[in-house]
């Protein structure tokens, strides 16, 4: 029997300033990165991408720009909502659906090429999830179709967690305080975060939303054996979203490219 939809994050306040918190993360390099794979390890230059927690959609408006054809999944529906009211404002046809990536059936495949990017696969902490959304997302693919995705390496989670952390942005007259407050469970190998987010208005009165995100951090072989058992091969780990650097224990986000 298909496991229950997972409680979404991601919702209400925390979707809305979603945005607004990452505007400096590198998403068009990221993006061409990705493309810059797509190309690499495929015969195709136009793909049919399916994208798993695609959040707002920033990585599927940037290849979509690339002439790929792009259906977008995530668990929270407001997300979700960003998500379409982007692609509106900027004509964009990539598909949106809020879906659970571990409940993942998507009619339009199979798809030449599955993403799942900024950790949005650490989400999924059990190895019995893994493993059958890993299925799933093979089921889901062509022959020899690519996965790519991004997780957060274990040593780097371990050596440098922060367990403290606190960013501010201004957003017109609003000002928002966010503090992030983490542990990690290194048995279960989870990175438990409680978000406090103050919403400090101009007239001087504060609204406090909070979240907590519960995230694997995984290492390297144990991924390439849940890869191996599922029917995929590991064609490449890439330090984060670079061709030169090498992996050692201080790097936090790992990229692996396989195929089907
Ligand atoms: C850190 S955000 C990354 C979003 C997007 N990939 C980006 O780069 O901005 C993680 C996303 O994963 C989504 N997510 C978490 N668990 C999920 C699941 N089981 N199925 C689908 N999406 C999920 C969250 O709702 C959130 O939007």
């Amino acid at each position: 029997m298909p496991k229950p939809a997972q409680k979404p994050n991601y919702t209400g306040k925390f979707s809305e300033i979603y945005d607004l918190f990452y505007a400096h993360k590198t998403y068009t390099q990221e993006a061409d990165f990705v493309q810059a794979q797509l190309l690499n390890f495929s015969k195709k230059t136009a793909h049919k991408i399916l994208e798993l927690g695609c959040g707002t959609g920033t990585h599927s408006f940037h290849l979509e720009k690339k002439g790929h054809q792009i259906v977008a999944i995530d668990l929270s529906p407001d997300m979700i909502n960003k998500a379409k009211i982007k692609a509106a404002s900027i004509g964009s046809r990539v598909s949106f659906f809020a879906q659970d990536m571990l409940l993942l059936d998507q009619p339009a495949r199979p798809f030449d090429a599955v993403i799942c990017l900024f950790d949005s696969i650490c989400y999924i902490t059990e190895n019995a999830d893994f493993e059958s959304l890993l299925a799933r997302i093979h089921a889901h693919l062509t022959p020899s179709g690519l996965f790519i995705f991004e997780f957060w390496n274990a040593p780097a989670m371990i050596k440098h967690l922060d367990p403290i952390r606190l960013s501010r942005l201004q957003n017109g007259a609003e000002t928002y305080l966010k503090l992030s407050e983490a542990e990690l469970d290194y048995q279960r190998q989870l990175y438990k975060v409680n978000y406090t987010l103050y919403e400090v208005r101009a007239n001087g009165t504060c609204q406090t939303y909070t979240e907590q995100h519960i995230n694997r951090y995984y290492q390297i072989q144990e991924i390439a054996y849940f890869l191996s058992k599922t029917g995929f091969t590991p064609l490449k780990w890439f330090a984060g979203y670079s061709e030169d650097e090498i992996i050692t224990g201080d790097t936090w986000n790992i990229l692996c490219v396989a195929h089907s």
